[in-house]
């Protein structure tokens, strides 16, 4: 069995989802889904560029149309070919044929944590362990690339890094990448790089690693969901890099994959290269929101020293650790009861030391600021 329900019977709700439901919050700072955040979508544009994608006959290709792969290589500054290139219905569907085509059932992938918790159900579907290496924060995330190191063993399959990460925001350093990358070389494990946070970054407009990993065996996942706030649309890629060989073998057995399933509608692949366009206005309104929520956050900590903000690079999140004065879990759930905040335990993300929390930048600008006041104000002193 691959999903957890036979090991947990009845699956034990969190005291969270009871909470939720007696206690809705008012300021709900964890909407992370971009459609349901005040954002103004031109659906009509969308409508008529799906409707165009619907006139003609289906002729499905595993690893996508080409037009819609040339729109994808559009978006790279060093040149990518077509051919390197498998869409998929999402990101988290390119993770399982990632696995399904790296992994036999045993074997593992290395993550750094904190990170996106889903990579572990992903994994777990397809019967992959997930060896965890933690990175340490000392005023930036640090990651020992020789820990990572360590942690390969035999069954090892590959090395994941979500760029800049899920929640913490961060992206390594170049001298980071630089070792990640030659760890790959060296062991031929490929790196699978999340960059769907990529073009949110705080620092530099673009955050992401794909261009500096050109000659490292790499499989690059992005999509429609994050980089033009359309979840809804399913339409991600991977971008397959490195060497000739490994690029060839690799596109071959995820294009078998993909074949058995050709699960991207042929509609959102006509339409992808219009999707990008208009997903340029949604991006900026996005990457302004975000921009303008970050700002607030580390404008109201200063009055709060003993707080942390954590330093981030760029993405959808922000990341604050509070004096652990009580349990993290007690304290969330009074935030919620008492004061109608709700923000994510840091436990949800395998941060388990300390007491933190993690809150959406993608909140209404009002919301985001008068919650984010009433938490520091509880908790900063
Ligand atoms: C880091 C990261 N990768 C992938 C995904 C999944 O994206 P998709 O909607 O394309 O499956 C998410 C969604 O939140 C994410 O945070």
């Amino acid at each position: 069995m691959r999903t957890p329900f036979p090991r947990i019977p009845a699956q034990t709700p969190s005291i969270f989802s009871e909470l939720l439901v007696r206690y809705p919050p008012r300021f709900d700072l964890t909407v992370s889904n971009p459609t349901t955040a005040g954002f103004n979508y031109p659906h009509e544009e969308i409508g008529a560029a799906l409707a165009k994608g619907c006139v003609g006959v289906y002729e499905p290709d595993a690893q996508g149309l080409i037009s819609a792969r040339e729109a994808v290589a559009s978006l790279y500054k060093s040149s990518i070919s077509t051919d390197d290139i498998l869409l998929t219905a999402s990101t988290s569907e390119a993770y399982g044929f990632i696995f399904r085509t790296l992994c036999a059932p045993g074997d593992n992938i290395i993550q750094i944590a904190p990170s996106y918790p889903l990579i572990e159900h992903l994994a777990e579907l397809e019967a992959v362990h997930v060896r965890v290496v933690e990175s340490v924060y000392e005023g930036r995330w640090i990651t020992d690339i020789e820990s990572i190191a360590a942690c390969i063993d035999e069954r090892t399959r590959a090395i994941v890094l979500v760029c800049p990460n899920n929640p913490t925001g961060h992206r390594p350093s170049d001298a980071e990448v630089h070792a990640l990358a030659d760890l790959a070389q060296r062991t031929g494990l490929p790196l699978i790089v999340d960059e769907v946070f990529a073009t949110y970054g705080f620092r530099k407009p673009q955050c992401g690693i794909a261009e500096m990993i050109e000659n490292t065996p790499a499989l690059v996942l992005d999509g429609l969901s994050k980089r033009c706030g359309m979840p809804h649309l399913k339409l991600g890629w991977i971008c397959v890099r490195g060497p000739a060989a490994f690029r060839r073998e690799m596109m071959q057995a995820l294009s078998w994959t993909s074949d058995q399933v050709l699960s991207v509608s042929t509609p959102v692949q006509r339409a992808l290269p219009e999707l990008l366009n208009i997903g340029e206005k949604i991006h900026a309104q996005i990457f302004s929101r975000i921009r303008h929520n970050r700002q607030t956050l580390e404008t109201l900590v200063r009055d709060f020293p003993a707080c942390t903000l954590y330093d981030a690079d760029g993405g959808w999140y922000g990341l604050v650790r509070v004096p652990a004065l009580q349990s993290e879990e007690h304290l969330i759930a009074k935030h919620l009861e008492h004061h109608g905040v709700w923000l994510h335990p840091g436990a949800f993300y395998d941060l388990n030391k300390g007491v933190h929390g993690v809150v959406s930048l993608l909140t209404k600008p009002d919301v985001f600021a008068e919650g984010m006041r009433i938490t520091f104000q509880l908790d900063g002193v």
